[in-house]
């Protein structure tokens, strides 16, 4: 199989063909996860609270997420690795360029970025350096104090209507990919069909180009003992985690997941 490219995710984008992403933080699953057939590896900060034991992903730094990059790129098998800039990593254009590096000289092929239209400046800049941009929209968790808690984002119709606008506003600035996070399933399909970059989703729908979860929900495990509403265990009838990935590829590609009872209504 080719290595996959940003060229490989929009083709799929066009042929309609879901892409299945899936956290990862280290060699031995990205190995597994690549193998799989996961064509996103996404090394994200959610790594402050599922490997690192935080209750949140604040105090993630650059250096850990470069750590756990070049990790992952060690065991990657042809998987585009998409890495997050951590809390205040990018809280200017200078620190974005410079963290970019960071990720991208550990291994990273695209960086994904939490905000809204303001956006726009950064993801300019990334892509006329050669740095493909994610833009991260709905529930952002690096904000949460300002969410006042992880909930579901753009039900309300004004909130919608500037989420499309920043989503339309962002590939217009060159975003290569933008990842809806609870967000109502009707307004994720809106804004996968509005703009021609692919639309990855968590808790957003089946209409998204391709779906995400965190690798540690999906193998049924959780030091808090909750699981969010859109997060399936795939281990469950599976006798190893590779059986489990691969379930949740073919679940991904065939539209059995996510089922209704994972989404969000408006
Ligand atoms: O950090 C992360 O794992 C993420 C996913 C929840 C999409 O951003």
């Amino acid at each position: 199989m080719p290595d996959v490219t940003l060229t490989t995710l929009q083709s799929l984008k066009q042929s309609g063909e879901k892409i299945a992403m899936l956290t990862c933080y280290d060699a031995t699953f990205a190995q597994a996860a690549s193998q799989a057939g996961v064509e996103v590896l996404l090394v994200g900060d959610s790594l402050g609270m599922v490997l690192q034991g935080h209750d949140s992903t604040l105090p993630v730094s650059v250096t850990d997420m470069a750590y756990h990059v070049a990790c992952v790129k060690r065991g990657n098998r042809g998987a585009l690795i998409l890495a997050d800039l951590p809390f205040m990593a990018y809280a200017t254009t200078e620190q974005a360029l410079h963290n970019c590096a960071a990720l991208m000289q550990a291994g990273a092929h695209m960086v994904k970025l939490e905000g809204a239209g303001w956006l726009a400046e950064p993801i300019r800049l990334l892509a006329e350096r050669g740095i493909p941009a994610c833009a991260h929209l709905g529930l952002t968790p690096q904000a949460v104090n300002i969410l006042g808690g992880y909930k579901v984002q753009g039900r309300q119709e004004a909130q919608a209507r500037q989420m499309r606008a920043d989503a339309m506003a962002l590939e217009q600035a060159g975003a290569a990919m933008l990842l809806l996070e609870c967000v109502p399933n009707a307004l994720a399909e809106e804004i996968s069909q509005a703009v021609k970059i692919p639309v990855i989703g968590i808790g957003a729908g089946a209409a998204t180009d391709g779906q995400v979860l965190v690798l540690h929900d999906m193998l049924g495990l959780s030091l808090t003992g909750r699981t969010p509403k859109f997060v399936k265990n795939f281990m469950a009838g599976q006798d190893s985690i590779n059986a489990a990935i691969s379930a949740y590829v073919s679940a991904v590609k065939s539209l059995s997941f996510p089922a209704a009872e994972h989404g969000f209504s408006a």
